[in-house]
């Protein structure tokens, strides 16, 4: 029998009800598949872990995630805290401290679901970077308080950080039979950060003869999401372009609670984290109805990087099953069940 240990950050917010779901869905795929068990370890730190103890997690807290195979997180933020401090101060140090600089984001339409948009052909990946660029968390403040207040935000675009996620999308595209990689840009306007990535990009897109290498400025891309996401394979995107083409991506799903995300570590020095893209919602936090397809699906992620490829597929499977009967749906994708309903729906038919 083998032992995977799994660290859970459930966070705020919905973050708790939906990693619940997925902790159940591994438990039912540790029994079908027989040979695996999963040991949870349930770390409390959020907000409300903040607002008691003045930090989002301990000071240790990295050295604590680091013992497991991989990491489950919720989502973080929660109104009384600024968002800021929840996305600096836990979700940043992870995504660094662990060099996850690779997010990997599917933007696939499943079966039974209806896009807002006409064209339903979607299906492709969003290569996120992850661990710089305009989040890189720098800048400074000057002349506070008066009317010559100054603020600069910084974006930091290195050698090393710019290329290995261009060949991590050009690495991904070929393995995965892809023929056509996209990146976004913005080059006419951001004459450092985007000009040296449109360098690096046609760099790397050398040893990639045999990928058809676009580019194109984030603004008319976001444009081209709409209009034409069948033309679309790998999207190679900065960490602010990737997070909001994700979000965009994910609502071309029918909903911003069914997309997914993998933040990687590709040389596997670090466990890798996986999470739904959506937020905390503090809205519809704790009425059980957030849809528990994002984080069942970041657990289908996880388990094709643990290399359990055949539990991976059962999950995915039931998933669309359930979304083609159409019994158990959330309120978002149009239906009346709660989140545990449509888990539970999710899990019975994983057998
Ligand atoms: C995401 C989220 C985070 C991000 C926030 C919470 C800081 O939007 O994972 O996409 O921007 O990375
Ligand atoms: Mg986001």
């Amino acid at each position: 029998m083998k032992t995977i240990k799994i660290n859970l950050v459930p966070g705020d917010g919905i973050g708790v009800d939906v990693v619940r779901e997925g902790v159940k869905a591994l438990r039912r795929l540790a029994d079908v598949h027989g040979g695996i068990r999963f040991e949870f370890n349930e770390l409390p730190w959020s907000c409300e872990y903040y607002l008691k103890h003045g930090e989002m997690m301990p000071k240790d807290g990295l050295k604590i995630l680091e013992d497991c195979d991989a990491i489950l997180l919720g989502a973080v933020g929660f109104p009384g805290v600024p968002d800021a401090v929840s996305a600096q101060e836990l979700l940043f140090p992870i995504r660094r401290g662990f060099e996850q600089y690779v997010n990997m984001r599917p933007i696939k339409l499943l079966p039974g679901l209806v896009s807002p948009i006409k064209n339903e052909k979607i299906d492709f990946i969003v290569v996120r970077e992850n661990s710089e660029g305009e989040y890189c968390s720098q800048g400074s403040i000057s002349n506070d308080g008066t009317p010559e207040k100054m603020v600069v935000q910084n974006a930091v675009f290195t050698q090393k950080g710019t290329e290995r996620i261009m060949r991590y999308a050009y690495n991904y595209a070929v393995e995965h039979q892809y023929t056509k990689v996209m990146s976004a840009t913005k080059s006419n306007a951001l004459k450092y950060s985007m000009v040296f990535w449109d360098e690096v990009q046609a760099e790397v897109a050398k040893d990639y003869p045999q990928i058809e290498s676009r580019k194109m400025h984030i603004d008319a891309l976001t444009g081209y999401f709409i209009m034409h996401p069948d033309e679309l394979q790998v999207v190679v995107a900065s960490n602010l372009f990737g997070d909001i083409l994700t979000d965009l991506g994910s609502a071309m799903l029918g909903s911003i609670g069914i997309s997914p995300s993998g933040n990687i570590n590709p040389e596997g020095k670090f466990p890798s984290m996986f999470e739904p893209i959506h937020g905390s919602a503090p809205d519809i936090a704790g009425k059980g109805i957030a849809n528990p397809m994002g984080t069942l699906w970041a657990v289908v992620m996880m388990l094709e990087q643990l290399k359990l490829q055949e539990s991976a597929g059962l999950l995915m499977n039931a998933m669309c099953e359930v979304l083609k009967e159409g019994l158990y749906r959330t309120p978002d994708i149009g239906g009346t069940a709660t989140t545990s309903e449509m888990a539970d729906a999710i899990i019975a038919k994983v057998v």
